[in-house]
């Protein structure tokens, strides 16, 4: 297979959630500019419509289809709206997260804790019992789930969205069992820090930023950009053979000292 073929995606259809900034929106970029058709999705309308315009523009083709993954029940209106539009998903990227709880475990809520493991787990978990199914009967798709190095280590801070992002990760390797038969590949990414408004606050202060930079050993912290390339990887025939992973991206922080 040619190197072009490899991650060519001419043809396939791809939803991504949380898609309208970050991380979400470069990998929706890079599906694009690979061939996909791609659905830009998230909480509202106003956010993700520039975004698909955007890659309209560039050459692209896109649409916007809101979802509040914290809502279930528009898990439909998303599935619907993307096969209506172009009769097929090739490519389910679950990229949309929350993490209401800064803190220690001990003092989360209730609803925070409900919150929390609903929108990345099993909202993740009922997307991708709509979407699987018709790419079972095509005998080929790629589900990536955004994980998070907080999966990978305990965290002071961060305990219960690890907990979640831990989830996904064996959300992504049992449904690899469970489809693979179908071929069907599901793998996690996990990112380490990225700077995008969802982690503002972990690299915003220059002595914080500093701090968390000197424990990276490519020396800086990750930038959307370089979540992409893992996306399209893992979505085209060069990751054909990869199924229940989760690949590790982010400069080398969990594997220093
Ligand atoms: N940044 C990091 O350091 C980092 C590290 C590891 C993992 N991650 C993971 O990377 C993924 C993307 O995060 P990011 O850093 O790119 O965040 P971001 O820049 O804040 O973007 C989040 C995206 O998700 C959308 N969104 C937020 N809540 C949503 C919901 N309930 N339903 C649907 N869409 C929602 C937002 O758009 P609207 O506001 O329009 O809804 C936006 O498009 C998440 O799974 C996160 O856990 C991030």
């Amino acid at each position: 297979m040619s190197y072009k073929a490899l991650f060519d995606l001419s043809g396939q259809v791809a939803v991504v959630t949380g898609s309208s900034k970050g991380i979400g929106r470069v990998i929706a970029e890079a599906l694009a500019e690979a061939g996909a058709k791609v659905v830009v999705s998230s909480r509202r309308e106003e956010s993700c419509a520039p975004v698909a315009e955007a890659i309209n523009v560039a050459g692209g083709e896109a649409v916007a289809i809101p979802c509040h993954m914290s809502k279930g029940e528009q898990i439909d209106t998303l599935v619907d709206g993307a096969m209506s539009k172009w009769g097929r998903i090739d490519v389910l990227v679950c990229n949309a997260a929350v993490n209401p709880h800064f803190g220690p475990m001990a003092t989360v809520t209730e609803e925070a804790y409900d919150k929390v493991l609903n929108t990345n787990v099993k909202h993740n978990l009922w997307l991708c019992n709509r979407v699987i199914p018709q790419m079972a009967e095509r005998r080929d798709g790629a589900v990536i789930i955004v994980s998070s190095i907080a999966a990978l280590k305990g965290n002071d801070m961060l305990g219960i969205y690890g907990i979640s992002k831990a989830a996904d990760a064996q959300l992504a390797r049992n449904l690899a069992v469970e489809w693979g038969r179908s071929n069907i590949r599901a793998n996690c990414i996990a990112p380490g820090l990225v700077r995008t408004d969802f982690a503002r606050a972990l690299w915003e202060d220059p002595e914080r930023l500093a701090k968390a930079t000197a424990t990276y050993p490519l020396g800086r912290i990750g930038e959307p950009e370089d979540i992409a390339g893992a996306a399209l990887l893992l979505a085209s025939p060069a990751g054909r053979f990869i199924t229940g992973q989760t690949l590790v991206v982010d400069g080398g922080v969990t594997i220093s000292g």
